[in-house]
This record gives C-alpha cells, structure tokens and sequence, in this order.
C-alpha cells in the first residue's frame, strides 16, 4: 500500500492528491513559521525586558504604526490565500467531471456495498485507472464517513439523502476503504478494498461477477448477502461479531434471552430476518429490527436467503 507517504500522509494516488496536499503543507508550514515567531519573540521579550530592580518602569508604548498595519495585512494575506485556494479545490473536489463512471454506494452498520452500473453488487470498490469515477452514496442506517486516504476524498453519508465523491485514481494498487464517523459497535472493522485496475482488468471482473440468469436461490442468497450487508454483522467462518454467525447455524438449538429454545429451521429464520426482535439469541444485542428488512425484502428474497443459510 503506502510506502513513500510522510508522516501526515499517505502517498498520493489520485489525480486531486497533488493539490490537496500543496494546500496542507502551506498551511502547515505557515503555522510552524508563525508559531516560531511568536513563541520566539515572547521568549526574547522575557528576557530583554525582564524587570531588574525595584523601581525598573516600562515606558509605556503608545502605538506603532508599522507593527499595527503587519498584523493586520499580513495574516489578512494569509487567510485570503488559504481561502482562495482551499475553495477552488473544494469547488473541484465537489463537482464529478461529466464523463464520470457512476458507482451506487450503500453503507450500513457495518459493511460497505458497491452496486455497479450493470447491476454486479460487491463489498470491494473495483475502479478502473486513470477514469474519473462519482460515487453516488446513501446510508440505511446512520451517518457513515466514506475515506479514502490516498485518494484524499472523504465525505459523510447521511441517512434520507444522496452525497456523492468522485476521484480519479492514478496508480493501480489496492487501498483501503474507513468508515471514518462513528457508528457504533463495529464501526472500526467497517471497512472495504479499493481495487484500482486497467479498464481491461476491471471489465473482465465486471464480467466474472455478473450473476448468471439462472442462479440457485442459494447463489441469489449469495449476492444477498452482500447486498444487503448481512455480512457487516453475521460471518460465514464461525467468528461471532455482532451477531451470530451463518456457519452450521440451520437445525442447531438455539437459546434466546428468556431462557426459551427453538430449533433453527426455516421458519425460525424467516421469522428471524423478519421480526428479527421476537426471538433474540443469548448473549447478542436487539439490533436487527432497526434495519426493517420486513419492507426491503421480498418474499423471494428471503425464500434466496434462507436457502444461502442453510447451506453454510
Ligand atoms: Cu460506519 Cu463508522
């Protein structure tokens, strides 16, 4: 991943980096040279005008014009230049350019899904190289942060509204995807991949991801999965985050918060992705309802889920 960043940085690999990070050190080095003036100055001043006897008066300085008039001009030259600057980057950083490949971003405690023009669904942001690309972003749940920090693009998803980043990247390498406001429970394993790829490579993915037309309802449970971010809290290898995970999970007994027992078949897990607060597994939190996966999925869909389910 980075390996010539600095300290502050990851290095650059987006066509914006360059100009988001000249802005950055300006700013930075402005401040370490006014911070050096003005703690230096103090210091120099303790001591050359230290008191040093009894009857040692200051006469008192009535003004200075020269010294009034350049901290008045110069940090009003300062504050102009970072905000002419700092605006016409962000103008730039606002707007996608009208060329750009649109890709659905949907966040959601905690998982990352990618829904591309042709309808390939993934938990990995694939992008092809040197192409301007606009996310267009929604959240189902809470406010979630899409950052990138090699692309340095970073930018809110909030519930009930589109927002949208573009960037362009500029090296094909694999970077990471955070989650960079904070949503809860899981909120630092909300993570994803970038793949950043020649426009062949990522059209052959594309290809290879597509969902064949007569999938099983277990491989439609599949895409599912993934699509509606079950997997942001049940895993598929045995490891319990925030809910129980998939694995082996059909026909098992399970116990619930009130000491009561239930097989786990089919209609235990209908009811389960339905009216997920009726029947709560000991030792998980109640947070499945705030989903409302009774109003996003159809009923062929849950048929597709419970079959995914139960072949884990
Ligand atoms: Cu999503 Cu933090």
């Amino acid at each position: 991943m980075d390996d010539n960043g600095t300290l502050w940085l990851p290095e650059g690999a987006s066509t914006i980096a360059g100009e988001v990070d000249a802005l950055f050190y300006f700013i930075y080095w402005v401040s370490v040279i006014m911070f050096i003036g003005v703690i230096g100055t103090m210091g120099y001043f303790m001591v050359a005008y230290r008191r040093r006897s009894e009857a040692d008066r200051p006469t008192p300085i009535k003004e200075n014009k020269l010294v009034e008039a350049s901290w008045i001009v110069i940090p009003t030259i300062l504050v102009l230049i970072v905000f002419t600057w700092g605006f016409k980057s962000f103008i730039k950083l606002s707007v996608a350019p009208p060329n750009s490949y649109e890709i659905t971003v949907r966040a959601q405690k905690w998982a990352w899904v990618f829904e591309y023009p042709d309808g390939v669904i993934s938990n990995e942001l694939h992008v092809p190289v040197s192409r301007p690309v606009k996310l267009r972003m929604s959240s189902g749940d809470v406010l979630h942060s899409f950052f990138v920090p090699e692309f340095r693009v970073k930018h809110d998803i909030v519930p009930n509204r589109y927002t949208s980043v573009w960037f362009e990247a500029t090296r094909q390498d694999t970077f990471q995807v955070m989650c960079t406001e904070y949503c809860g429970t899981r909120h630092s394993y909300m993570l994803a991949l970038v793949v950043v790829q020649s426009q062949d490579e990522f059209n052959r993915w594309l290809q290879e991801s597509r969902i064949s037309e007569d999938a099983s309802p277990a491989e439609r449970g599949a895409l599912l999965y993934q699509q509606q971010a079950c997997n942001g809290c049940h895993s598929l290898d045995g490891t319990a985050v925030a809910a129980p995970s998939f694995q082996g999970l059909f026909g098992t007994e399970r116990t619930f918060e009130d000491g009561a027992t239930a097989t786990a078949d089919e209609n235990y897990l209908r009811e389960s992705i339905l009216q997920s607060s009726a029947k709560i597994v000991e030792g998980y939190p109640d947070i499945m309802a705030a989903q409302r996966y009774e109003d996003r999925l159809t009923s062929e869909e849950i048929d597709a889920l419970v079959a995914f389910i139960k072949e884990q």
